[in-house]
């Protein structure tokens, strides 16, 4: 078990605590504050013991100098500072003597952001690639480490990783929780359904490959879907399509014929647009100018009588194109059902989370992941490097 924030007198240390503040922005506006949310248990607990609490986050990736006008996390020390009701002192620089005069100056309770970790990326990926004198130099501003950025446990960066050798450390609160439920997911109660959607097959075939044995079921939605659609010899039309990945989807389709479950029909349209004119087609009826946009209610109703037996539910990626009304129907049918069966309830992050969050089914799933990569990464099987380098709890 790995050392955590409830193994350390916090009074008076200045705990780091990095997060994971990359929250989406649209012109500098934030427009989906749950990391921001989801980070407050772990500072409020090290204000409440008296701690002194310095904040390392990264926000979105930083190659370019018109990333960093763009990247900067002064707007989320705003939008921290409201939630917590208390000051949050935004630091603009990532090291140096403002830095370091800050935290010399702090007092018990007080609050500090530093600017985005990834403004270090600028020259030679220096927190990307884990420079050892840059993790050092953090670690040196701080006497214990607390990692609760669970969204960037897949990565080993300099600003959970390499300050994580430097310092007595653990998980917070929020890291706790996702392996709480990720564990849930590795070792379900049966019966176990998995729903799988989005895009990409190619995203999803670490999850397939270590999910297949231990899921009873695997229902498909979502693009990836048309891949194994054409892979069972169906006409997908324009719908999305990984050519790339026809041969894995047969393999899988021979070989787990009776755990993979494909819808068998399918909302389509001739555009992606709100007031396009949708159809409702079987699969062996999508014409060549259609794309598949959202599974069909008879899928739907197949979806349901899997899951409404299930102990254990894990859903990474929308059922389709939700964003769009028409196409939301598929997602949001399965996210009611779910929300009222017994079953433990596991949201693997990225959009099904923000489906999920933005269609207010926030608190009737057991769990919504903040980390789309690193849930997706620990369901492959893949150890998180910035969970492996935490000390064990003796
Ligand atoms: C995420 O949004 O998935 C995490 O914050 C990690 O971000 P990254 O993919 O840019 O490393």
């Amino acid at each position: 078990m790995k050392k955590s924030i409830k193994d350390y007198d916090l009074k008076g240390k200045k705990v780091i605590i990095r997060c994971d503040l990359n929250v989406p922005l649209k012109d500098g506006i934030i427009t989906d504050d749950n990391r921001i949310k989801e980070s407050l248990k772990t500072i409020k607990a090290v204000i409440r013991k008296s701690g002194k609490v310095i904040i390392l986050s990264h926000l979105g990736r930083v190659k370019t100098l018109e990333d960093k006008e763009k990247n900067s996390l002064k707007v989320v020390a705003e939008r921290l500072s409201e939630l917590l009701k208390r000051k949050v002192l935004f630091i603009p620089e990532t090291r140096g003597k403002k830095v370091e005069a800050a935290i010399k100056n702090m007092k018990n309770k007080d609050v500090i952001l530093l600017e985005n970790t990834r403004f270090e990326d600028l020259k030679g990926s220096k927190e990307s690639k884990n420079d050892r004198a840059l993790g050092k130099y953090w670690a040196s501003l701080g006497d214990i480490f607390i990692n609760d950025a669970f969204g960037t446990a897949h990565r080993k960066h300099a600003s959970n990783y390499g300050v994580a050798k430097n310092l007595p450390n653990g998980v917070g609160y929020l890291v706790l929780k996702e392996l709480k439920f990720l564990d849930k997911a590795i070792k379900p109660k049966k019966p176990y359904v998995v729903i799988l959607g989005g895009s990409k097959v190619s995203d999803k075939i670490g999850v397939i490959d270590n999910l297949v044995s231990k899921a009873d079921y695997i229902l498909i939605g979502g693009a990836m879907a048309f891949t194994f659609l054409k892979a069972s010899g169906f006409n997908v039309g324009k719908s999305i399509l990984e050519k790339d990945y026809l041969k894995y989807a047969k393999d899988v389709l021979s070989k787990y014929e009776d755990k993979i479950v494909l819808p068998i029909d399918i909302v389509t349209a001739k555009e992606i647009d709100e007031k396009t004119k949708v159809n409702v087609r079987f699969i062996n009826e999508i014409g060549d100018n259609e794309v598949g946009l959202d599974i069909g209610p008879r899928t739907i109703k197949v979806f349901k009588q899997y899951l409404g037996d299930a102990k254990t539910i894990f859903w990474n990626g929308p059922m389709g194109y939700f964003e769009l009304k028409p196409f939301s129907k598929g997602t949001k049918d399965l996210l009611e059902f779910i929300s009222n069966t017994e079953a433990t309830s596991i949201i693997g992050g990225g959009d099904t989370a923000s489906a999920a969050i933005n269609l207010g089914y926030q608190d009737k799933i057991s769990h919504i992941s903040t980390g789309g990569g690193a849930s997706l990464e620990s369901l492959a099987g893949n150890k998180l490097p910035a969970i492996e380098v935490i000390d064990e709890k003796e």
